[in-house]
């Protein structure tokens, strides 16, 4: 049996900051319904220590110089999944109020460092098989757990690397003196290394020594190896295409499904989609706008950062807003762009509505209230929530980039006829160009007939995990 540990920074629904909890969760367990052996190993922030019942694995692991001797635990993942979890637990490290990245000022903990590099030394360890666990493989994730490679080239080992890349603008960049103290070798510190301009690059590290690179859709892995898109590592991506690979994410269609959706108002199906409405009643209801049955409500659930295209959406709001549309957003993060946000929705509180903060229930009940779902990423990796949309019935305009690109498929007159559109797609990262998309979404919105068309296209676009955890093990036995 392939037997393979994930190594993630989070994992729904124990601590999840965006789509790397969903697929920490999502694709360990269609991996695991496949006959895979996958054990996760995660921090030990509070919440994963309160939710879990966990048994002492080893009580006195050293794993770096500075740092106090560390335990590893074991226990199941919640819910009906026979998910084996494996968790540090070191309180210096991981015991603390706040975020799991940043403090409640948004400030990066200032010992970041320390604390990924113990989470990825820990991966590097079952790799030495030193556990009752052997994994074949170490699947590591983003820069949190990049340097696990990097330490596998300096120990002897029985496993292979893999790591997955979910953003390349995130890279764990840090001093270079840190060195010693993370336990890196003086030789792995030059330009073909973990090196990177002057410091050190832990997302670089896993780039450069991992047995191979996976990406989270086959658009973005074409786009990373450019430099707009490959922040400083393109050169690097692009000299080892021949062991990247895109697959693109799946939806974990038990947690995101509107036929069962515990969240939601009033559960649906293409069959009841008249049932959908009713949500959308309710839910203008509690968040105060006025509920308008034949006028499109446009949902956004987002991280509020560059990456995502709020200001697009902020320099065209005023028109949309003109055409009819209304606006219900939930989001966390830039503070700037939540006071502009806040300040139309001050002036307009019957037509938008923004919630800042994390939310679970309320991003179901917006993925099954609104009409539309609103995504016009500058980049994306992925993007869990247009899958999400299409599955909902609640058609995406997205714009043409990483898995966007890869998952939605223009409401053309062709595509219509061919029974594949699934949203609305435009190119340019331009207000101009959103408000035309917009504008054509709109067009079709009053037209029930087609709109019904491309909704029912969209909820029967497969979203399942089933083909892409396939993709995952057949990488996993190419390596071995
Ligand atoms: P990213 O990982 O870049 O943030 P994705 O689309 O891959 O983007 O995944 C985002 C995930 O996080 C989705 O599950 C989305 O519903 C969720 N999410 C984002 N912001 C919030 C929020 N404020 N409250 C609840 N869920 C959120
Ligand atoms: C990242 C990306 C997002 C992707 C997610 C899960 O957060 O920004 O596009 O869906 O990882 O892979």
């Amino acid at each position: 049996m392939l037997a393979v540990l994930f190594a993630t920074s989070e994992a729904y629904p124990l601590v999840k900051t965006g789509g790397l909890g969903d697929i920490s969760y999502a694709l360990p367990r269609a991996l695991c319904q496949a006959g895979v052996d996958v054990r996760l190993l995660l921090p030990g922030y509070p919440s994963v220590l309160k939710a879990l019942s966990l048994q002492i694995v080893h009580d006195n692991i050293k794993l770096l110089p500075n740092l106090p001797t560390m335990r590893l635990l074991q226990g199941q993942m919640l819910g009906d999944t026979n998910l084996p979890v494996y968790v540090l637990d070191c309180p210096q490290l991981f015991m603390r109020d706040g975020g799991i990245y940043q403090d409640q000022y948004g400030h990066d903990w200032h010992d970041n460092a320390q604390r990924f590099a113990a989470l990825s030394k820990l991966a590097a360890l079952f790799a030495t098989h030193c556990f009752d666990f052997k994994p074949q493989v170490i699947h590591c994730n983003d820069w949190q757990t990049g340097l696990t490679p990097a330490y596998l080239a300096q120990m002897p080992h029985f496993a292979k690397t893999l790591i997955s890349i979910h953003n390349m603008a995130y890279q764990g960049i840090f001093p270079a003196h840190l060195l010693a103290e993370l336990d890196l070798s003086p030789q792995s510190y030059h330009i073909h290394g973990v090196e990177y301009y002057g410091s050190l690059s832990f997302l670089k590290a896993g780039l450069v020594y991992a047995n191979a690179i996976s990406t989270v859709s086959p658009t973005y892995a074409r786009e990373i190896q450019h430099p707009e898109f490959g922040y400083g590592l393109a050169g690097l991506l692009a000299s080892r295409r021949g062991q990247l690979t895109g697959i693109i994410n799946g939806v974990d269609t038990d947690e995101w499904n509107p036929e069962t959706d515990a969240h939601l108002f009033k559960n649906y199906s293409f069959k009841t989609i008249a049932d959908k409405t009713e949500n959308k009643r309710i839910l203008c209801e509690k968040l105060g706008l006025s509920y308008q049955e034949k006028q499109p409500l446009i949902g956004m659930i987002t991280r509020l950062t560059a990456q995502k295209g709020l200001d697009l959406v902020l320099s065209i709001l005023p028109e949309i807003l003109n055409e009819g549309a209304q606006l219900v957003l939930l989001g966390s993060g830039d503070k700037t762009l939540e006071m502009q946000l806040q300040h139309f929705a001050a002036q307009l509180p019957y037509k938008v509505s923004v919630t800042f903060g994390y939310n679970e229930a309320l991003a179901h009940q917006i993925e099954a209230a609104a009409d539309i779902f609103l995504m016009p990423s500058r980049f994306e990796p992925c993007g869990l929530n247009q899958m999400y949309s299409m599955h909902y019935g609640t058609l995406p305009i997205v714009r043409k980039t990483g898995g966007l690109a890869d998952s939605v498929v223009d409401t053309t007159p062709a595509h219509l006829d061919q029974g594949i559109a699934t949203g609305f797609v435009f190119e340019k990262d331009e207000p101009q160009e959103l408000l035309r998309c917009v504008q054509r979404a709109l067009l079709v919105y009053r037209n029930p007939e087609m709109w019904r068309a491309v909704q029912q296209q969209a909820m029967a676009y497969d979203v399942s995990w089933s083909s892409s955890a396939q993709q995952y093990i057949q990488l996993y036995q190419r390596l071995l």
